[in-house]
């Protein structure tokens, strides 16, 4: 039977607890590894995106991602807490839902991370460009972006770019500095975390006394948006959904969490809190200040917050807020990154990737080969589309993987009800559905062309790939063996240096 084939709860447990990593990060560390890994391009560049798309109507928009993030988030401190290993949605649908869904939510996942990772690099060339064009460094603006993408001349004249150089380049450093090992520690990750929130503070104070009630109206010059349609609120709630994506990492670090049915909640729960609270600031004065109707000035900058800082008379702060964007935005990239070639070397080690994607580098003990595929791949994604696609694209992967997450926690609900849950999703037969909803609903407000029909011929490459190749090598198909552990890797170095490490 085709949903028949699955990796057994006990036998996952028992490979993490053999793996048996240092449990030393605590509720404080995992909250900040979360925000670390939210912050990012969402909010520093997609703001414009979203003005775009909905007008000041955008601030509703926020809400309603943000709602559908904090129903998953209080379905993934179920899983997490329960089956506290560093697969994420891939492993957990392994061992619920059968090998050909936890294939196309791996499959899917690529989207999630690679295709995330090209759009935050992305993001960051528009502040990176920026700042050398304001110290006379400036690249020709040909290749400030892809051929994908726009660029708006001095003159107000929009041009096509041909490469973002860039982004590019910020990929391939990204994928050398995991290769070699490099990664960062909580403490790195804890200041950038600081950096990140001063900026978006700063904005908040600074914008906040120049909102102008004019500058709401007309409130929804898009309206609502239609199914498929991409425009809208609700389009806008499509494509701001990737500011608040990231907060599943926690969960990754889920094998090295003391007292883990306390703190993966915790953790879970409350980055996502901080930053939704700082995204509906940020949104009300970003609009209030500057006014965000589609086509206007702020829904077509690429470094937003800077601007509207620069437009109401703070240009230094402008300034500094672009270099906060300039400083920790690489980091996000480098977690995203991260996560992909973690999947991978796990699907990798299931037999469902090729066996070179698991080999690991005899002196950095990193998966170098599959590093350097996945960071290619980002590089040239980077330099060629613009960033709103590549966050389209990677919100609906995400949002297939979330919602199969939900429905896995509901069938486990069934299927293992006296199975030890340290963590109870509160009310799982509303909050489950209503995740599956907010899902559905995010992933039919993308727009058809080219996201959703990007997704579709990828979901059809999935299924191909999986019958043609990957169920026969399987280390669950007949015949074959299942491998426990496969080669060492480092221990996690998101968090390998947290603040609680002992000697
Ligand atoms: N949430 C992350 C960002 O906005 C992916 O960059």
């Amino acid at each position: 039977m085709l949903f028949q084939r699955r990796k057994p709860l006990d036998l996952i447990l028992e490979t993490a607890e053999k793996r048996s990593l240092k449990r030393q990060l605590g509720a404080f560390d995992l909250t900040m590894l979360g925000i670390g890994a939210v912050i990012g391009t969402g909010i520093f560049v997609l703001t414009a995106v979203a003005a775009n798309k909905a007008g000041p109507g955008m601030m509703y928009s926020f809400v309603i991602a943000g709602t559908v993030c904090a129903l998953t988030a209080l379905i993934y401190s179920e899983i997490a807490a329960m089956v506290p290993v560093s697969g994420s949605a891939y492993t957990y649908s392994y061992a619920v839902l059968g090998e050909i869904i936890a294939w196309m939510v791996g499959w899917a996942l690529i989207l999630e991370y690679a295709v995330a990772a090209g759009a935050v690099s992305v993001g960051w060339s528009g502040y990176a460009n920026g700042f050398l064009a304001t110290h006379g460094m400036g690249l020709p603006a040909a290749l400030t972006a892809g051929p994908f993408d726009t660029i708006m001349m001095p003159d107000g004249v929009v041009a096509k770019g041909s490469f973002n150089l860039i982004a590019f380049l910020l990929a391939l450093l990204v994928t050398w500095l995991l290769t070699i090992g490099t990664s960062k520690s909580a403490k790195v990750t804890a200041v950038l975390v600081m950096i990140k929130i001063a900026a978006l503070a700063a904005f908040v104070m600074l914008a906040f006394p120049a909102v102008k009630t004019a500058n709401f109206s007309p409130m929804l010059p898009n309206g609502w948006g239609t199914p498929l349609s991409g425009v809208g609120v609700l389009g806008a709630a499509a494509s701001i959904f990737f500011a608040y994506v990231g907060f599943d990492a926690v969960s990754t670090a889920a094998e090295e969490t003391k007292n883990p049915n306390r703190n993966i909640p915790i953790g879970l729960i409350g980055s996502l809190a901080v930053c939704t609270v700082f995204y509906l600031l940020v949104a009300y004065t970003a609009v209030g200040a500057m006014g965000a109707q589609p086509g206007g000035a702020l829904s077509q900058s690429k470094e937003p917050l800077a601007f509207v800082l620069r437009n109401i008379g703070w240009p230094r702060i402008g300034d500094l807020v672009a270099g906060a964007a300039i400083l920790a935005l690489p980091s996000v990239v480098l977690m995203m990154m991260f996560g992909q070639t973690r999947i991978l070397f796990t699907m990798s080690r299931d037999g469902l990737m090729p066996a070179a994607f698991s080999k690991v580098h005899p002196k950095y003990h990193t998966p170098h080969v599959v590093t350097w595929i996945t960071g290619i791949f980002v590089a040239l994604f980077a330099a060629m589309f613009p960033v709103s696609e590549l966050a389209d694209i990677s919100n609906a992967g995400t949002l297939f993987a979330f919602f199969m997450v939900a429905a896995g926690v509901m069938v486990l609900r069934r299927t293992e009800p006296t199975r030890a849950r340290p963590f109870r999703t509160p009310l799982i037969w509303v909050v489950g559905p209503l995740a599956l909803a907010g899902c559905l609903l995010l992933f039919f407000s993308l727009g058809w062309n080219p996201t959703i029909k990007f997704f579709c011929v990828w979901a059809i490459i999935g299924l191909a790939v999986y019958f043609l190749f990957a169920r026969s090598r399987s280390h669950l198909a007949p015949g074959r063996t299942v491998i426990h552990g496969g080669p060492k890797l480092e221990p996690d170095p998101l968090v390998q240096e947290g603040p609680n490490a002992g000697p």
